[in-house]
């Protein structure tokens, strides 16, 4: 098994990289720390709250839109051999990355290979740490990068797939999707049926429910797409918010995820939610995202009487 520690940055295509920095930090309150050439990175993390401060959490890299990748760290860095040697065993082609590769992503070591649907997933070895302190552009409240959503052709299959040969546990379901944990925090990657892959939704947590809302009014006063929320998730508790990016592409805010600490790992068990709109959001909110739409309206039928 390959044991993941934490998500640690998405490389997200642009045809626009202006127009991606100007969103990046002046909507979603994210810090421009760097642009080298075609990409540019993006710092988000809070040292206070998450303990640490990642060197960046985001890249958008001038290129095709659908060009997504996922960086993960390990637990061990002295496993990255074997990880790649696990991988390849399971059948997926590995690429080892190049000195220039590991310098563009600021890390000791990197490989590469595709999940099962074809998403892009990084594996990394010793990232880079800053010392210097995440002051964005737009005070949004935002602590960390927390996690994604995940396309899947194939939701069983990729649940194998990242429960399996990689960490991770299922903290709860809503249909097929399986949101997974890979540290205690309720997930870090949810998988959403989809016919295309790719990054579905970017996450960054923000302080307290009043960014979350002071949010939901900068957005509309900006013209902002709003598509879901603000509600509550009845998987992991946290008040969210979601909205439209460039491309398309969905971030979120969000405060108050569950925590599954190691104390309760061991009695942890994953609930089965219907995908019904209730199951995303318990104040009833109503989502405009398609992987998050559901037209199986016999999963949310009301209960019939015993009687
Ligand atoms: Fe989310």
């Amino acid at each position: 098994m390959i044991n993941l520690y934490d998500i640690r940055y998405l490389r997200i295509g642009t045809s626009n990289l202006d127009s991606a920095i100007e969103f990046a930090t002046r909507i979603v309150g994210l810090q421009l720390v760097g642009r080298d050439g075609k990409a540019a990175y993006f710092r988000s993390d809070n040292t206070a709250v998450r303990g640490d401060t990642r060197d960046h959490t985001l890249v958008y890299v001038e290129g095709d839109p659908s060009n997504h990748a996922i960086g993960f760290d390990l637990r061990n860095a002295e496993e990255f051999d074997d990880a790649g040697a696990q991988l390849e065993r399971a059948g997926h082609n590995v690429h080892y990355g190049t000195q220039q590769e590991c310098e563009l992503r600021r890390v000791r070591q990197m490989l590469s290979f595709n999940d099962p649907t074809g998403n892009r997933i990084e594996v990394v070895a010793r990232p880079f740490h800053t010392g210097l302190r995440y002051h964005p552009a737009r005070g949004a409240g935002i602590t960390h990068f927390s996690h994604i959503g995940l396309r899947t052709s194939n939701a069983p299959r990729d649940e194998a797939f990242w429960t399996r040969l990689l960490n991770a546990r299922v903290s709860d379901w809503i249909g097929d999707a399986p949101l997974l944990r890979i540290n205690t925090i309720h997930h870090t990657l949810a998988l959403f049926p989809s016919p295309n892959p790719g990054v579905q939704h970017i996450n960054h947590q923000v302080e307290d429910i009043d960014d979350v809302m002071r949010s939901y009014y900068f957005l509309r006063e900006k013209g902002v797409k709003i598509v879901f929320g603000p509600g509550r998730h009845a998987t992991s508790s946290a008040v969210f918010l979601y909205f439209e990016g460039p491309d398309k592409m969905v971030y979120e805010y969000s405060v108050g995820v569950k925590h599954i600490l190691p104390q309760d790992e061991a009695g942890y068990r994953p609930r089965q939610f219907p995908f019904a709109p209730e199951s995303f959001c318990m104040w009833g909110s109503l989502p405009d995202i398609p992987e998050f739409r559901s037209d199986k309206k016999e999963e949310s039928t009301p209960l019939r009487s015993a009687a």
